[in-house]
């Protein structure tokens, strides 16, 4: 006689790194044996690799580096969700090599963050944070012309630095502002996109000298290490204000920190850090630059599409659902052809 095998364990395993909005990471139990991180948790890169191990997908956040020291053991894993459109966090060509599907969240976050990108640009112009805290601290004594004077949005010039979608969906709100707007880009965009953005190409220098505001929004790759450097940062304009909403890696945090205590940059706007979740005594320790915790796509509404989406995604690139082995956003669509074949040989073999 074989001992009886429950449904659970003949079903693929999934692991799932974070806790999500479980009504939604529910759909992952009516194909797999689903493995959840009950609490928000700091995987070390070898409890990744040891999550992973038996596992045919995962669904994870950017708090987790997957590379190849992290798959090197697992050896039935097929797909990787990441809840995000950024997926620097992820090793593609490893993933690439190993056949893994990779897959990210674009589009569902474009407009929420283009909203906190502009949210983040005028706290900082408008030095609402600073003003908040100044007000709370008692230092509001009497009302004076002159107190917490910041820089206009209106008439400004706007520096877009990364012309993806959110890029161009902040453009496109900057228009309703009456700024003129400069992007730089890998690539120039099509002309009737610029022109629906109100945008004008320009090179790195020309933004970064002609901007008022310069908003970051590209993705990170170690080719933009620091491109926003101390000679990046000399020059823009000392009125000016840079706000980076893209990854901490792009700015050279001690360079910015030094221009904005030494006068030359009036004020920044972060939401990224190089080492999220620490954030470097040299920017806490001043006032001209506002500070939020990586939250740019967290609108209720936003995170719940970005959750499903990489549900849905996990789920196809498994092989189920109505999208089996076409997950709606791959990072590596190169890999499909050959994951499905995988997928469709580890089904008959009844993996
Ligand atoms: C957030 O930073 C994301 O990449 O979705």
């Amino acid at each position: 006689m074989f001992p009886a095998v429950s449904m659970a364990e003949s079903r693929p395993r999934v692991w799932v790194s974070q806790p999500l909005f479980d009504d939604i990471v529910g759909r992952l139990a009516a194909h797999f044996d689903v493995r959840s991180t009950g609490e928000v948790t700091e995987h070390s890169p070898q409890a990744i690799a040891d999550a992973l191990r038996e596992c045919a997908g995962a669904l994870i956040t950017l708090n987790e580096r997957i590379g190849a020291r992290e798959i090197a053991a697992a050896a039935s894993l097929r797909a990787i969700a990441n809840v995000g459109v950024g997926y620097n966090n992820l090793d593609v060509a490893a993933l690439t090599q190993a056949g893994i599907v990779a897959t990210n969240t674009p589009d569902v976050l474009t407009e929420t963050t283009a909203d906190f990108g502009f949210a983040l640009l005028m706290a900082t112009a408008r030095r609402v944070t600073e003003a908040e805290r100044w007000l709370r601290e008692g230092q509001w004594q009497q009302w004076s012309f002159s107190t917490l004077l910041g820089a206009d949005l209106h008439g400004s010039t706007l520096g877009i630095v990364g012309m993806g979608r959110i890029g161009q969906g902040i453009a496109r709100r900057a228009r309703g502002f009456d700024m003129r707007v400069l992007y730089h880009n890998r690539s120039r965009l099509p002309d009737a996109v610029e022109q629906e953005c109100g945008a004008r190409y320009a090179g790195f220098d020309e933004v970064f000298a002609q901007a008022d505001h310069v908003v970051l929004v590209l993705p990170y790759s170690p080719q933009v290490h620091h491109l926003v450097d101390a000679a990046a940062l000399a020059k823009m304009k000392p009125t000016a204000t840079l706000v980076n909403i893209a990854r901490g890696g792009i700015v050279d945090e001690i360079a910015l920190a030094d221009a904005l205590a030494n006068g030359r940059l009036a004020a920044a706007g972060l939401d990224v850090y190089e080492g999220e979740p620490a954030v470097r005594p040299e920017l806490l320790a001043l006032r001209n630059v506002v500070l939020t915790p990586h939250i740019a796509s967290a609108s209720l509404a936003t995170r719940r599409a970005m959750v499903s989406l990489a549900v849905d995604n996990l789920i196809a690139a498994l092989g189920e659902g109505p999208d089996a082995g076409n997950p709606p956003t791959p990072v590596n669509p190169d890999v499909l052809a050959a994951a499905t074949i995988k997928t469709i040989t580890a089904k008959r073999q009844g993996a």
